[in-house]
């Protein structure tokens, strides 16, 4: 895309956070994080350099899911604190230059919602049909073979109205049914109390499953099913997500946001790139940003890293804004997925390719999956397969900020435990190393931020093979930045034959290298990355 085109909007040239609120800052020592925990910690993300803070979810809640089974669309949940603490923290965060992005969950709702609880009283109930209700097959079994995302059936019998109810998650999270019109009026109502109150955008929850196929037709087996995965896995979800009228809906969001100035909507969406791309929508007129989560299922080999990234460049429609992620709460932390010393050269892709970063916390000190014992284990997907090793908990553990008892997260005892070593890494120690983890973050997001060429320049590949991968990144009128990657552990020399340059380390994973000047040839260490600034 020319960069010239147009003017780049806050969440095309920014940088994204990921909180976890349960793991930010206690405030009220309850040993569960909050909202005052967060404004709290809000100069951190400006020091850092963040621009929007992606909070998930803070609505009232059993807390069947983590917040993610909401019972009131528009509170708080006491647990997080008030509407008024909530206020405050849209304040502060305005008043420091960042955006707020929420937490939308608009698939399903708590089986404690108000909605549901009329929906489930009786088969006549005016809100019967805001959630999907099926008859039994004769036979008493149920409508079809579709799965739960967290394992078992996703049927569930309602004894006192004789019927099963859809739920692609648990039980206590029945599916909304998104084709009645009175679900979609209700759920933009839902967007537009917190657009008023000034929020920025949405994270849009499971965008991809709102809406089911209309005669309910049995997902086909998944051929390539292996016992240790999930057991939703053994089926391929062809008739319970991805529908061509999901578009539709996601249109009529994007009206929503459309109507006020400036405000965004990321889709969370776990499908191949092709199908991804589809929910930019006709004329970019669908997410301004379909979560793309590539640096996460590509295995981490500079091959196929340098392949996919391709693909997604060739596979975005005119106009479409990419963006990358390494981490979210639902996945294991890129430390414990490619190692310490490849988190750092995991960084520096993530920082220096095109398109919006969103950075998990935790992940800009290096902070590792945490061993949960068995006895402590919280979340249902771990409970629910617990021989499958599923658990989110380990990546969703308190953020170690420093050297005090439970590393400054809380003086109660953490709903969650701390890793073993949070007083050797944590914020504190890392601010004054200048080889942390946390330096390596915010020197790399500083540079970023301050050349055109990397935060809104063009990408064009060099070069990749068994070990490495390179790239420039270059806007017009502006210096032009190389990225060289040593995916593996040993080292490799990087002499591209179609590719002649000249230029001086700027920033690298080992800062020693710094300075530097190469010209047509570097030998790169293990583990290492390194970006040039080139001559002209
Ligand atoms: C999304 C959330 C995940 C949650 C699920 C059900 O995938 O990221 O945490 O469990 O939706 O709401």
């Amino acid at each position: 895309m020319n960069e010239e085109k147009k003017e780049h909007l806050w969440w095309q040239n920014g940088i994204f956070y990921q909180i976890y609120p349960r793991s930010y800052q206690d405030s009220n020592s309850d040993g569960v994080g909050d909202l005052n925990g967060i404004i709290k910690r809000l100069d951190h993300l400006k020091w850092l350099g963040i621009s929007a803070v992606w909070i998930s979810p803070i609505y009232p809640s059993p807390m069947a899911d983590f917040g993610y089974d909401i019972s009131d669309y528009t509170g708080i949940h006491p647990l997080f604190g008030s509407m008024n603490d909530f206020d405050k923290l849209l304040e502060e965060i305005h008043v420091r230059d960042m955006k707020l992005i929420l937490d939308l969950v608009p698939n399903h709702t708590s089986d404690q919602h108000p909605w549901f609880q009329e929906s489930k009283s009786s088969r006549d109930n005016p809100k019967r049909d805001w959630y999907i209700w099926h008859d039994a097959k004769p036979d008493g079994s149920e409508p079809n073979n579709w799965l739960a995302s967290f394992g078992g059936s996703a049927w569930e019998w309602d004894e006192q109205t004789q019927q099963y109810y859809y739920h692609a998650f648990l039980k206590e999270q029945p599916d909304l049914n998104w084709r009645n019109p009175e679900v979609q009026k209700a759920m933009m109502d839902v967007m537009r109390f917190w657009l008023d109150k000034g929020v920025d955008g949405f994270r849009v929850d499971v965008m991809w499953h709102m809406i089911k196929d209309n005669q309910f037709r049995d997902n086909p087996i998944n051929p390539d099913y292996e016992s240790h995965m999930a057991t939703y896995d053994q089926l391929l979800p062809v008739y319970s997500t991805d529908q061509p009228e999901v578009h539709e809906i996601v249109r009529m969001m994007r009206e929503v946001l459309d109507s006020y100035d400036e405000r965004m909507m990321i889709g969370e969406i776990y499908l191949p790139i092709q199908k991804l791309v589809t929910y930019y929508g006709v004329d970019n007129k669908g997410a301004h940003l379909p979560f793309n989560f590539m640096l996460i299922s590509t295995p981490w080999e500079a091959k196929k890293l340098a392949s996919a990234i391709d693909q997604y460049e060739g596979a975005l429609p005119e106009e479409g804004w990419p963006n990358w992620v390494l981490s979210n709460h639902d996945q294991p932390r890129i430390t414990s997925r490619v190692g310490m010393s490849q988190a750092r050269v995991a960084a520096m892709l993530l920082l220096t390719l095109r398109g919006t970063p969103t950075i998990y916390y935790g992940d800009e000190i290096g902070m590792r999956d945490v061993p949960i014992p068995f006895d402590e284990v919280q979340d249902p997907q771990g409970l629910n397969m617990p021989d499958k090793n599923l658990s989110r908990d380990p990546a969703r553990t308190p953020m170690q900020w420093d050297n005090t008892d439970n590393g400054g997260f809380t003086d109660a005892k953490p709903w969650l435990r701390l890793a073993d070593n949070f007083r050797r890494e944590n914020v504190k120690v890392q601010k004054e190393d200048t080889f942390s983890m946390l330096s390596l973050y915010k020197r790399l997001i500083e540079l970023r931020q301050q050349e055109p060429s990397l935060h809104v320049g063009d990408y064009s590949p060099i070069y990749s093979d068994n070990q490495m991968l390179a790239f420039t990144r270059h806007a017009k009128g502006h210096q032009q930045y190389m990225v060289v990657l040593n995916l593996s552990h040993r080292p490799c020399y990087f002499k591209p034959k179609h590719f002649s340059f000249k230029g001086t380390v700027v920033l690298a994973t080992f800062p020693e290298r710094e300075g530097t000047v190469y010209s047509n040839t570097i030998s790169l260490g293990g583990d290492e990355g390194i970006l040039l600034r080139l001559d002209d």
